[in-house]
């Protein structure tokens, strides 16, 4: 897959052209579709390496789309048909990924983030009684602010005590395409624990930072954040660099990116990852609270057997977890 290492550079080190499907493309072009694309407020906050990767792959499938935009004057490139189409097709896409789960009133959960804060220091909340009725409702209010989180409302009492009686209680947890699943952290029960969240959403992972750094005040927790798409699982390993972690949490994401049904970014994940046990979830109803067709996720089954892993299934409220043991 290409990146942005592919561009050309000239002798000032700046950023000239790209080559695609044998045509020099100059970065004028590739400029302008990341900065229309990026003033549409829902996309603004996603790292430009991403919208940069979901743009070349759009364009590598036609090379007289690239011809033709490659022919438009400065002026008429952006009002242009083609730059367009491709506008849309990259935002389509961009939604699938990333859109059609995040709340677009982004202040409310700032809003409750300083509610917290003031309670913690107006009302002396110390590691020990941190865990009263208004902080958990205003945790249940910061989990509702993603859609993820607040399906899994009804769930997390109990959750974690079922996943970490099989894996043992961490000491560190890695959550591939996190969103907002650390909110959960009253209902982990831990007091020690290091944690390292990942996800395609720069916002969201901002957001986390700062719950974390006001979080360690009380606990003894350490919390760091890294961008991250997970598509580009498919062409490299994407952990090389992770310490091993006891834990790994992939939640509600794995068929967000699968670009077939032959499961090859999920099974090299999988593989790839740097954790002694997996929790993968799936959901078992779709957004608008249908039920699934096919809530076992059969390949799910196949490819753990094929590759050897011990696991167990915890079907829960709309949610089905695989708990698989990589030691
Ligand atoms: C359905 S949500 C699940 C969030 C969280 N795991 C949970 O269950 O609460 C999917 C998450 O995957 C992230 N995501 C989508 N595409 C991704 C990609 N290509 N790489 C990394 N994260 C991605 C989204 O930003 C979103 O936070």
């Amino acid at each position: 897959m290409s990146s942005k290492k592919d561009l050309t550079k000239s002798n000032s080190s700046k950023l000239i052209s790209i080559k695609l499907l044998g045509r020099d493309i100059d970065v004028f072009l590739i400029e302008t579709f990341i900065e229309t694309i990026k003033t549409s407020k829902k996309f603004n906050s996603i790292d430009e390496e991403i919208i940069f990767n979901e743009l070349i792959r759009i364009l590598k499938k036609d090379s007289k789309l690239i011809d033709s935009l490659k022919e438009k004057s400065v002026e008429k490139l952006s009002k242009s048909k083609e730059f367009k189409v491709v506008v849309k097709e990259v935002k389509q896409s961009l939604h699938r990924l990333y859109g059609m789960f995040q709340e677009k009133d982004k202040t409310k959960r700032d809003e409750l983030l300083i509610n917290l804060k003031n309670e913690f220091e107006n009302n002396n909340i110390t590691n020990k009684n941190w865990n009263n009725e208004f902080v958990i409702s205003v945790h249940e209010n910061l989990l509702s602010t993603h859609s993820s989180t607040k399906e899994r409302l009804e769930i997390y009492e109990g959750l974690y005590d079922k996943i970490f009686e099989i894996t043992g209680k961490p000491k560190s947890i890695l959550d591939l395409g996190c969103g907002l699943n650390f909110l959960s952290f009253p209902y982990m029960n831990l007091n020690v624990l290091e944690y390292l969240g990942m996800d395609i959403s720069d916002d969201d992972l901002k957001f986390l930072r700062e719950y974390g750094e006001f979080i360690s005040k009380y606990k003894k927790v350490k919390i760091d954040t890294k961008p991250i798409n997970l598509i580009e699982a498919k062409n490299k390993n994407l952990f090389f660099d992770i310490k091993k972690h006891d834990v790994c949490f992939i939640f509600k994401v794995l068929e967000i990116i699968e670009l077939s049904k032959s499961h090859k970014i999920s099974e090299k994940i999988i593989v790839d990852v740097p954790a002694k046990w997996l929790v993968i979830s799936f959901p078992t109803r779709t957004l608008t609270k249908k039920m699934m067709n096919s809530i076992r996720r059969g390949w799910m089954h196949l490819m753990l057997d094929r590759l050897g892993y011990e696991y167990t299934t915890l079907m829960e409220k709309n949610e089905l977890f695989f708990v698989i043991n990589k030691n």
